[in-house]
């Protein structure tokens, strides 16, 4: 009815409904650096150790930095330096103002940030505010007794009510997120490890506090922020029992609750809204609703959210390409007039991606680690770019738990020892799936530790680190890290491979993801061979190709219209 109503008013005024549809048109392709980046994401604890004591630190990344830059990235996302006891390596921060005493001081940060902007690159950092630390002072306050002003900071359940209804803990060991405090009488909210407790996002002065804290970092300068966790935050806080089983699909109860949207709107207009800062969110809800509600313009919530249907298809057991494309695709269309996404494969709490979505064998390595940065360096979103994948640096295929460091690794350990389950198989997933595959120190050069550190590292360096990593990759054009600078270039050059609509051929076969990106006049097709196998596929598009834009084979094999595709091979090209 209202629409009629506006045809009928725009009728009057001339122009009105071009006008109308212009800035729709407007809308769809606004141009935002954000949508231009290609973020580079770095773990900290891992990158580079400049002082010797076996942990990656700020002075390490500066040392790096012209590094970065060659990469061709525009923006690095750090994963969190602040003052923290590392119970989960920096997600529980213990002083959002601080910088953590391993990684360095707050000089050190305040040098990175320069030299990273002097170099034009963005830098966005980490949010943890589902939860902050046990040994964060308000936690401290919070505990110490029932009338501490800082009480309500956290969820805090009276034991003389009894036991809270069941919350399941993604890191807990008993899988128990209500953890006893004697202290109080009381239980408190651990989502995750028992040194995790929950923020009380419903508190509006908690809520000013982080708000307050995120000026001060972009007050210094920072381009960014990443939301940890943060699909989580709201809660309903009467804690009603959700159904028998619900962990299994816990995402369902947990994200998107109460009034999450109201607080991002809130954090919008107190923080986003004030600086030219780009906002991502860990994870996007549980509908394609849920999404956009995220980070539709006009909401005044976020920029982008990052989903992990797609990062989520790679199993030990495999996957099946078609319904990749399937997801992907379907991702695409979603944000195709409205929205943004955001396009990874890996990052610190994934596997390396070269041995989930493609081949680590030692074959097909190289071409598989090109084959899946073409991928996320092609599709529209904006990439992210986890550290040591522009090498092909793979799962170090650790074998037992002593060679683990990650909490969720150790504390799920102990879960299935302690419920009798299978530790051999367990120990065999990790083997394929553990964050701590996606964590081995950078591999920088062929000398000692890799080149990372001069003392033992903090996790171990993988032993293949002599085939694979930079100097000497650097010195090859035909390495994989000069491939993704070939990659990167294209994309910062090419803004269809930015903005250009994106159009899936092929849907149903069952070795090769082809599609083509358009705008305007520009056009680009893709071609990723999935397999281990040659494949072949045949398309009207090859009468009228001009140029092979990239390719991770000397040739490609085009014979009228059909391409005979090599083992992972992936190319992109260009038409008249
Ligand atoms: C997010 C982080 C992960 C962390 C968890 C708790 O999922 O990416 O590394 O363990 O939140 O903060
Ligand atoms: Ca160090």
């Amino acid at each position: 009815m209202k629409h009629t109503i506006w045809i009928v008013l725009c009728l009057l005024a001339p122009g009105c409904v071009s006008k109308k549809e212009e800035q729709k048109a407007q809308l769809k392709n606004e141009k935002k650096w954000w949508k231009e980046a290609i973020v580079y994401q770095i773990y900290p604890r891992s990158f580079k150790d400049s002082n010797g004591d076996g942990v990656g630190d700020l002075r390490g990344i500066i040392e790096k930095l012209d590094y970065v830059k060659s990469l061709g990235v525009t923006a690095v996302w750090l994963n969190p330096i602040y003052s923290s006891p590392n119970a989960d390596n920096g997600y529980d921060v213990s002083d959002y103002r601080n910088i953590m005493a391993e990684f360095g001081s707050m000089e050190d940060f305040d040098e990175l940030l320069r030299k990273m902007h002097e170099r034009d690159l963005k830098l966005i950092i980490d949010i943890v505010v589902n939860h902050s630390s046990d040994e964060h002072e308000w936690f401290k306050q919070s505990r110490s007794s029932r009338n501490n002003p800082y009480r309500n900071y956290y969820h805090w359940w009276p034991a003389e009510k009894g036991k809270p209804n069941y919350r399941y803990s993604l890191f807990d060991e008993t899988g128990d997120a209500w953890k006893y405090d004697e202290r109080t009488n009381a239980y408190y909210l651990h989502y995750f490890a028992a040194k995790q407790p929950d923020l009380n996002w419903e508190n509006p002065k908690l809520r000013q506090e982080v708000y307050a804290f995120m000026r001060f970092w972009a007050d210094k300068g920072v381009d960014g922020f990443r939301l940890d966790a943060f699909q989580f935050a709201a809660k309903d806080t009467t804690f009603p029992a959700f159904p028998l089983g619900f962990e299994k699909d816990f995402v369902k109860y947990y994200a998107m609750q109460g009034n999450l949207h109201e607080y991002l709107k809130e954090m919008n207009r107190e923080v986003f809204s004030k600086y030219d800062v780009m906002s991502v969110a860990e994870g996007a809800g549980n509908t394609m609703e849920d999404a956009h509600n995220l980070v539709d313009a006009d909401r005044n919530e976020l920029n982008m959210a990052y989903a992990f249907e797609g990062v989520d298809i790679a199993k030990s057991t495999g996957y099946d390409l078609v319904h990749f494309k399937k997801v992907f695709s379907k991702w695409d269309s979603a944000f195709a007039e409205k929205g943004w996404v955001s396009i990874f494969l890996a990052n610190h709490d994934q596997a390396r991606m070269v041995s989930r979505f493609a081949s680590d064998a030692p074959e097909f390595r190289a071409a598989s680690a090109k084959l899946l940065n073409t991928f996320i360096l092609s599709m529209r979103g904006t990439p992210y770019c986890y550290y040591g994948d522009e090498l092909g640096m793979t799962n170090p295929g650790f074998e037992k738990i002593e060679d683990y460091r990650d909490i969720q690794a150790l504390n799920m350990y102990k879960k299935t020892q302690n419920s009798g389950g299978d530790v051999n198989a367990y120990l065999k997933e990790l083997k394929f799936s553990s964050r701590d595959n996606g964590r081995t120190p950078m591999q920088w050069d062929s000398g000692q530790n890799a080149g990372f550190t001069s003392a033992t590292p903090w996790l171990a360096v993988n032993s293949n680190y002599n085939l694979i990593n930079a100097a000497a990759q650097d010195d090859d054009a035909a390495s994989v890290l000069n491939h993704f600078r070939r990659l990167t270039e294209l994309r910062n050059k090419k803004d269809v491979l930015v903005y250009g609509k994106y159009t899936l051929l092929l849907k149903d076969h069952p070795q090769v993801y082809a599609y083509t990106r358009v705008l305007d006049d520009k056009k680009v097709l893709v071609l990723l061979n999935f397999s281990g196998s040659d494949s072949s596929v045949s398309l009207d598009e090859f009468d009228s190709v001009s140029d092979v834009l990239i390719n991770n084979y000397t040739e490609l094999e085009l014979d009228g219209r059909t391409v005979r595709l090599k083992p992972y091979q992936a190319a992109m090209l260009t038409f008249e």
